[in-house]
């Protein structure tokens, strides 16, 4: 059964075209011209329970438009949505009791109380009993390693704490669905490893299910076995990260280090991409030659010192499918 369902999903901003004119202002005249800019196109999809979700998309693409009506903060102007059984903005109350939900770009947590301070709020604001909020809180604390910072106070900490803080405080309730909304935006590399860890176990080990936005790739390359591709407010692709490397382009590379840099390499049914003295970089197509074919004549005709086979990096495959407009339904 769907956790969530959505269907033909659309919401349009109103937004002032141009401001009154100097004589206007003066006269105290607001020309009202608006536009309507169409942040989601009707959006279809379902989501499952325990599925682990990369919802990716350029800046203004509609990511977080769909978080915001998923939980219940927008109200959409048509389409459906049903999320654990609730409509989210008109149970509004009792729906927020059942997810978790996290804006990288701002934090729920008190500013200037301790951390703990705001967990309690938190607990009391959710209901949460002392015993699960206990067990809870002490699982959270270790997992993300928080005890050193219970007790500062949310202003002083850095990005990378803050958003440590913010996902347990997210979760003390228990939610069994989580909405993460750029959860590793701006962040350095060793927070960002911590967040994606965290979040990983969160969904393999308890079953919670998550939506991740996110513009980041290594996000979805380390995370995601499900990828929804979003632009313009269309879902472009939907389907894992193999699925969309097929359907762009079946394309793999091959890395060849050479024994002799002076050698020209010859390897029927590739392409040369790239070289770097003794290392040549090929694009073939599994399709037409296999990786072993592959290997084999090369091999067969060159000192080869070191070879591998990977994919093309998935910000090409991306790219390509924002180009391109998604290439199938
Ligand atoms: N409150 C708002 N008023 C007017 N336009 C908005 C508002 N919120 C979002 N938009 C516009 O809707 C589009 C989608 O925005 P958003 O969902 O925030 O994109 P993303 O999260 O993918 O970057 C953008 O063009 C954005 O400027
Ligand atoms: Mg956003």
């Amino acid at each position: 059964m769907a956790q969530i369902q959505v269907e033909g999903l659309t919401k349009t901003f109103q937004i002032a075209k141009r401001r009154a004119g100097m004589l206007g202002a003066l006269a105290g005249v607001v020309r009202r011209e608006h536009r309507e800019l169409v942040a989601l196109d009707a959006i279809t999809f379902e989501i499952g329970q325990g599925e682990l979700i990369g919802y990716v998309g350029p800046n203004g693409a509609g990511k977080s438009t769909t978080i915001k009506i998923l939980s219940g903060i927008l109200v959409p102007d048509a389409g459906h949505c049903e999320v654990l059984g609730f409509v989210p903005w008109r149970e509004r109350r009792r729906y927020v009791a059942a997810i978790g939900v996290v804006f990288g770009q701002r934090t729920q947590l008190w500013w200037d109380l301790p951390v703990v301070e705001s967990f309690d709020l938190l607990r009391s604001i959710y209901h949460v009993d002392d015993a699960s909020y206990r067990r809870t809180l002490d699982e959270m604390v270790s997992l993300l390693d928080l005890e050193p910072l219970l007790d500062t106070p949310v202003r002083q900490l850095s990005l990378g704490q803050r958003m440590r803080c913010d996902l347990a405080a997210s979760l003390l309730h228990e939610p069994s669905l989580l909405f993460l909304d750029e959860p590793t935006i701006g962040l350095d590399a060793p927070s960002k490893l911590a967040v994606r860890d965290f979040v990983k176990r969160l969904n393999r080990d308890r079953g919670v299910t998550v939506i991740l936005t996110t513009h980041d790739m290594d996000d979805i390359e380390t995370l995601c076995e499900r990828v929804m591709v979003i632009g313009d407010g269309r879902i472009l692709q939907d389907g894992s990260l193999a699925d969309l490397r097929e359907r762009v382009s079946p394309e793999r590379r091959l890395i060849v280090d050479l024994e002799d840099p002076e050698v020209t390499l010859d390897a029927p049914g590739a392409r040369v991409i790239s070289r770097e003295g003794p290392r040549w970089e090929l694009a073939f197509d599994p399709r037409v030659v296999s990786p072993a074919q592959l290997i084999t004549q090369v091999a067969s005709r060159h000192a080869v010192r070191d070879l591998f086979v990977e994919n093309p990096p998935i910000e090409e495959v991306i790219t390509e499918i924002y180009d391109h407009g998604g290439l199938a339904s």
